[in-house]
């Protein structure tokens, strides 16, 4: 029996690589990958995702995208990067006639909505970007909260600082829910089971070129590591974490995790806007992860690389 899934993300190369990987894995039923207006130009994550599913001749579920502005942008030159993203040379040799999926392209809720609608099983929402999508299927169909079994997030702060550095905020939250605490807040409110992959667990495991050449070397006769090695090669001189390739393997494989549970509430303004912040009196019980086996981690990465 295959896990249904819908995966929401923002489109950065993190988000991409996250949501191959649930495309890979054997054991997930990837029913959406529906992308919101974080860390990329929704239009350029959109089209590069579609060129990677093509790359690698997938099929499955229906890829969509909204471009609804969040409530605290992300700087445009990261959001630049989904540019350089859709227009790597590797892509070169897609027509645009053979792309994975042709037709009009449907709005990210509207997707999550039907799948919602119709799922016979409750599905996992893996949301690695602001919650801007997410939240509006339930603000317009509070029902479909019973469709849902699970949210794991990549989002929050529990026990470290933030990771947001802009004028309306003291650093204490973590972007994803920085760009959209309402949204944030709406999710958490639901009251339906969640598991959060924050900064607490995220910040163990930074990118490294030592895994670059792992991926790299096995890229010879694996196509899906030639576009990961690809991908990750545009981030490796900047400070970038496994971020939503983890909240990932938490549904993949959550055997890899220890989680703790915490009572939290989302703060929706003032300059701790966005942060997930610990409750004893009020606030709700959410799992976050609080250890991985790192190098379980990595090796799961590389195993599903190689089968494609
Ligand atoms: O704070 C890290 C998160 O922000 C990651 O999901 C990254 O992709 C961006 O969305
Ligand atoms: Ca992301």
């Amino acid at each position: 029996m295959s896990l249904p899934v819908i995966h929401d993300n923002d489109g950065h190369v993190d988000d991409l690589l996250a949501a191959l990987l649930l495309w890979l894995a054997p054991g997930v039923d990837l029913q959406a990958v529906t992308i919101t207006a974080g860390d990329s130009y929704p239009d350029q994550s959109f089209s590069a995702f579609l060129k990677m599913a093509t790359f690698l001749d997938l099929e499955g579920p229906e890829i969509a995208y909204s471009e609804d502005e969040v409530v605290n942008p992300f700087p445009d030159s990261w959001r630049s990067e989904s540019r350089l993203v859709n227009g790597m040379p590797l892509f070169s040799e897609i027509s645009l006639k053979s792309a994975y999926q042709q037709g009009p392209v449907r709005k990210s809720h509207s997707v999550i909505s039907d799948c919602l609608s119709h799922t016979k099983e409750p599905i996992t929402i893996v949301s690695t970007g602001p919650l801007t999508n997410v939240a509006k299927v339930f603000d317009d169909r509070p029902e479909l909260k019973s469709k849902v079994k699970e949210f794991v997030i990549m989002g929050g702060a529990i026990n470290v600082p933030g990771n947001v550095e802009q004028d309306n905020s003291d650093g204490s939250a973590e972007w994803n829910l920085y760009a959209d605490p309402p949204a944030a807040k709406t999710i958490f409110d639901l009251n339906v089971p969640i598991k959060l992959v924050s900064l607490d667990v995220t910040n163990q495991l930074p990118f490294s070129k030592d895994f670059l050449e792992r991926v790299q070397a096995q890229a010879e006769t694996s196509r899906a590591s030639r576009l990961a090695a690809t991908l990750w090669s545009l981030v490796k001189s900047i400070q970038y974490y496994f971020w939503d390739t983890l909240t990932v393997a938490c549904v993949i494989r959550p055997s890899l995790f220890e989680f703790k549970d915490v009572k939290v509430d989302v703060l929706t303004s003032g300059m701790s806007q966005g942060k997930t912040a610990g409750r004893l009196l009020g606030g709700r019980k959410v799992k976050f992860a609080s250890t991985v086996d790192k190098d379980g981690f990595k090796e799961l990465l590389l195993e599903l690389l190689r089968s494609r």
